[in-house]
């Protein structure tokens, strides 16, 4: 993808990895549109860093719809970026983890495809389209204390490759954003772990690599290569085993 002069939609976008790439595309001169359910953020976003921001649900559909129909009437978008999700840790030895699971699927996996299947037929009449999907290293690798984050996050990996197989021979490129453990308040709600990749850094190395390689179906960070090459490279077992180590 082009990394300037897009109008580029994100789900979510209200806080961490989502804002940091959406403050980066506004400073290269794309247009940017943010979403989240957290009003009073996407009020405050308007307000100090001129985003443009959207009210969405992504486990809701008739939010999704109002949300579509509300940003494409006022503008051209040819970039979607979901990126809104959600990651709780769960004991699956107790029963109550099941609303969370199901939580974590309806955000993530479903309201990947929702977006998507909004988006998709719109996209395709615009030019420069490009879905741009956001697993993690998770996909390849399980961290056991979330495992219905992991089997979302695989299961975004697989859509987004079939996805692309799809559409194979048109001109809406579809890209997947993997990032590694980043510096932010996903999992759980909770301070991120100093061990982490920081936000800033993460985010100047997805650009790099996003002006580096306009035609790239992954985007990968030094960080995140140990867990996407794990099973390719046969160190599925000592990376397994050193993820989860502390845990
Ligand atoms: N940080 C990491 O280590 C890491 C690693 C790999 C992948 N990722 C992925 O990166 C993405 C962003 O996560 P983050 O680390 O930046 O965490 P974050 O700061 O918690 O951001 C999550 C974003 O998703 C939005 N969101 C959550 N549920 C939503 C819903 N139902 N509808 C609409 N928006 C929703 C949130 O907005 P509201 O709360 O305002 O709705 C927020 O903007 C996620 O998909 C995550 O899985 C993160």
């Amino acid at each position: 993808m082009k990394t300037t002069g897009n109008t580029i939609f994100f789900t979510g976008g209200t806080s961490g990895i989502g804002l940091e790439l959406a403050r980066r595309f506004r400073d290269l001169g794309n247009t940017v549109i943010i979403s989240g359910r957290r009003k009073d953020l996407l009020d405050q976003l308007a307000a100090t860093d001129q985003l443009e921001g959207v009210l969405l649900d992504v486990a809701d559909p008739d939010s999704i719809a109002t949300a579509f129909a509300d940003v494409t009437a006022r503008h051209d978008v040819n970039v979607l970026i979901t990126m809104a999700g959600i990651m709780q840790s769960e004991n699956l030895q107790d029963p109550a983890h099941l609303a969370t699971s199901e939580a974590i699927v309806d955000i993530n996996l479903l309201g990947t495809i929702r977006t998507i299947t909004t988006f998709l037929p719109y996209l395709q009449q615009q030019a420069d389209p490009v879905v741009m999907t956001v697993s993690s290293g998770l996909a390849f690798v399980p961290l056991a204390l979330t495992p219905t984050y992991n089997a979302t996050k695989a299961a975004v990996h697989s859509y987004t490759q079939s996805l692309r197989l799809q559409l194979a021979g048109t001109n809406l490129q579809v890209i997947e954003l993997v990032p590694p453990a980043v510096q932010t308040n996903l999992l759980d709600g909770a301070a991120p772990d100093p061990t982490w990749m920081p936000l800033d850094e993460f985010a100047d190395e997805t650009i790099t690599l996003l002006q580096q390689h306009p035609d790239a179906e992954e985007i990968l960070v030094d960080r995140v290569h140990f867990l996407r090459a794990a099973e390719r490279e046969n160190h599925y077992a000592e990376v397994v085993t050193a993820l989860n180590a502390g845990h």
